[in-house]
């Protein structure tokens, strides 16, 4: 039967580039919607950033962008990555979009109607330097619950206890250091400790659907094993916010954590309109399956809020069939911050030209269903790589697929048993599919990569027990060697389709390159005939460890690793030699003038104090009147060669900013120092 699946990972925080336990989610679940693709399942996979909130409003300001302008920056930086690591999602979204507000607005009315919102006022940190109450991210102090030091105001990342910030022993605020003072103002509430929303979780958390130690965890925060019930939730923050607004309550915006998850169905929505899906009929299908991929950080989110959310807004909502959750990847063991991420940078790795599948394969070799955190290391990362993939699986076709071509053209003759069904490695490849089929849909990947290893164990072992290079002397051993050689080719294909959800890049070219097909293999070619393959070219490359001595040199400038306003990565690090070989100085603009004949430079006369004045032509025409300029100061390389240009000589070059891509984004600044700087003066 064929499943129709909503598929999200969850929804990143717009003020930062990816790090690795981004992208280790974004691969365990795009593996997984590639492999319900190889099944002939419909899957729609989407998500989105997460805009709002005060963490992004405040960052925003500090960066002195408004808060659309600084996610829009982030979100243009996605794309490498996932292009990169060939993440297939349909649709990328925001949550700051009019889907998510309509979509927001609406679940909160029929919450509102359905009797699971009040109000109520409440007593909050408000600081008394920055003039507006404080987020709980920006307020820190000890754990209610368990007593740990330095946690945020909203959750414990020690005991994963949620709490109000109020209940914070010891509390300062992160922004301005003062001692927070308490102010009362009207929150609005979802009444997550309403009996209907508690039976209902009672049951949707225990159904089986969820991964037994996830189910224990909603159960401890369900039946209160510290004797309490579940808080409801306050929903609501104060202006100034950058959030989506409550309906009919002024200056009160929609806490982030009330949009974010909206934001999967807006996302959702999103892309239904851009592929003529019907958005509410999909969702309301009673076959419709909606899966989310997340860590193990937001399982109180995913499991109680949520799901209740869901489930009381009524349809055509739906409450989550699934809720996978995985744990944290650390790096040679170290664990990784939300923030700072760890020690590898997902785009420095392709930036080195590693293969995306490599990393792909590894992390996939060392997930299982369950919620445990995994290691990246980078010696068995080679070893993993190199023996798994080049050695075993790989080599089955590079071998193989020589003899086949040199002595048969290409041709392939299965050998049949009797009923016709395949035999040798084939056969055992074959026998493994539904088994193969369980841990792929399971997300038991690291099982079903041991099963895929042993059977291309099997077929090494099987081609070299013929000795293919000694029956190729014999011609009366012709048909043992075609017999051996297809049978392995017969097992190699099987293999790459096992791998294709893993390896979708070497897939799709086996597939086109060696078996000469014009469209994606499929589960079910596990059974079509084969009858030919083209000239074996070159899979994949082994992975050396100087590539990982590379990944962790230490990382680049911290600016490096964030986007940057003007759109081009870093150049290369330069020594402080190199820097101190350019003469840089402060120069007064005696006179400016525009350049017959041409519509780009101003011819600038500059004064850096050597008792005789430069000329320097700038491309800066668009940008500036030349009066404007006159008598101003700014900065030059004075020691640049002399360049004959068409309108004459320039001795020098003055220092102005502009965007990577000055078409799409125009606009030129020339530096200038602040009060008190000398023509002359070195600029160091
Ligand atoms: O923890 C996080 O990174 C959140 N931005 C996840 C949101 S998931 C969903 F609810 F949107
Ligand atoms: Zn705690």
């Amino acid at each position: 039967m064929s499943r129709q699946l909503f598929v999200t990972t969850a929804l990143p925080y717009a003020n930062a580039a990816f790090h690795i336990g981004h992208m280790m989610e974004y691969i365990q679940a795009d593996i997984w919607v590639r492999y319900q693709r190889l099944r002939g399942h419909t899957v729609h996979f989407v998500c989105a950033d997460d805009a709002h909130g005060a963490a992004i409003m405040i960052a925003a300001e500090k960066a002195g962008q408004t808060p659309q302008e600084f996610v829009a920056r982030v979100a243009a930086g996605r794309r490498q990555y996932l292009d990169g690591f060939h993440i297939g999602f349909d649709h990328w979204h925001s949550t700051d979009s009019p889907e998510n507000v309509e979509l927001s607005q609406d679940i909160y009315r029929r919450l509102r109607s359905n009797g699971l919102v009040y109000v109520k006022p409440v007593e909050q940190f408000f600081d008394p330097v920055k003039g507006m109450f404080l987020p709980d991210r920006y307020i820190r102090g000890e754990c209610p619950r368990c007593g740990a030091a330095d946690q945020h105001g909203d959750s414990c990342e020690n005991c994963g206890a949620v709490y109000s910030p109020t209940e914070l022993r010891k509390p300062t605020s992160a922004l301005s250091g003062a001692a927070p003072e308490l102010r009362t103002s009207e929150h609005y509430f979802f009444r997550l400790s309403d009996p209907r929303c508690t039976e209902f979780l009672r049951g949707w958390t225990q159904d089986g659907r969820l991964q037994p130690e996830v189910a224990n965890k909603a159960k401890e925060w369900l039946e209160g094993a510290d004797g309490r019930q579940l808080s409801d939730w306050d929903i609501s923050r104060d202006a100034p916010y950058f959030g989506i607004p409550i309906p009919d309550a002024p200056g009160k915006y929609f806490y982030v954590w009330l949009d974010a998850p909206i934001g999967y169905l807006a996302s959702f929505k999103a892309y239904c309109a851009r592929a003529g899906l019907d958005f509410e009929k999909f969702l309301a299908d009673p076959a419709t399956e909606q899966v989310h991929f997340i860590g193990k950080d937001i399982i109180y989110f995913h499991t109680l809020f949520w799901p209740a959310m869901l489930k009381f807004a009524g349809r055509p909502y739906k409450v989550p069939d699934k809720v996978w959750v995985h744990g944290f990847i650390t790096v040679s063991g170290e664990k990784m911050s939300k923030s700072r991420g760890t020690g590898i940078d997902p785009l420095k790795y392709l930036q080195l030209g590693m293969n995306a599948e490599w990393l792909r394969y590894y992390i996939a070799a060392k997930l299982n269903g369950r919620v445990e955190d995994i290691d990246f290391n980078p010696d068995d990362f080679v070893a993993r790589v190199n023996s798994d993939l080049v050695g075993k699986y790989v080599n089955i076709a590079s071998r193989a697929a020589s003899f086949l071509q040199r002595i048969f053209a290409g041709r392939i003759n299965l050998p049949m048993d009797p009923s016709g069904a395949p035999t040798g490695s084939t056969a055992v490849a074959l026998a493994a599919a539904d088994e193969i089929a369980d841990f792929l849909d399971s997300r038991e990947y690291g099982k079903a990569l041991r099963e895929i290893m042993r059977i291309a164990d099997f077929a090494n072992e099987h081609f070299d027990k013929h000795k293919p290079w000694e029956l190729a002397k014999e011609p009366a051993s012709r048909d043992l060697l075609h017999a051996v050689c297809s049978d392995v080719i017969g097992c190699f294909r099987a293999l790459t389709i096992y791998l294709a959800p893993v390896l979708p890049a070497t897939a799709e070219r086996v597939a086109r390159e060696l078996f000469g097909m014009t469209r994606p293999l499929a589960w079910d070619d596990l059974r079509s005939p084969l009858e030919q393959i083209a000239p074996y070219k070159h899979l994949m490359t082994r992975v050396e460890a100087r590539q990982l001595e590379a990944l962790f040199e230490p990382a680049a400038p911290p600016a490096a690793e964030k986007p940057l306003p003007g759109g081009a990565p870093i150049g290369e690090t330069a020594s402080i030699d190199e820097f101190a070989r350019l003469d840089l100085r402060v120069a007064r603009i005696v006179d400016a003038q525009a350049v017959d004949g041409s519509d780009k430079l101003l011819k600038l006369t500059l004064d850096v104090g050597e008792g005789r004045h430069r000329t320097v032509f700038a491309g800066i025409k668009s940008a500036y009147e030349p009066q404007a300029l006159v008598g101003r100061l700014t900065a030059m390389v004075a020691n640049l060669a002399p360049r004959k240009m068409k309108f004459g000589v320039s001795e020098g070059m003055v220092l102005a900013a502009s965007h990577a891509d000055e078409k799409s984004q125009p606009g030129i600044f020339l530096l200038e120092p602040h009060a008190g700087a000398q023509p002359g003066m070195r600029v160091r």
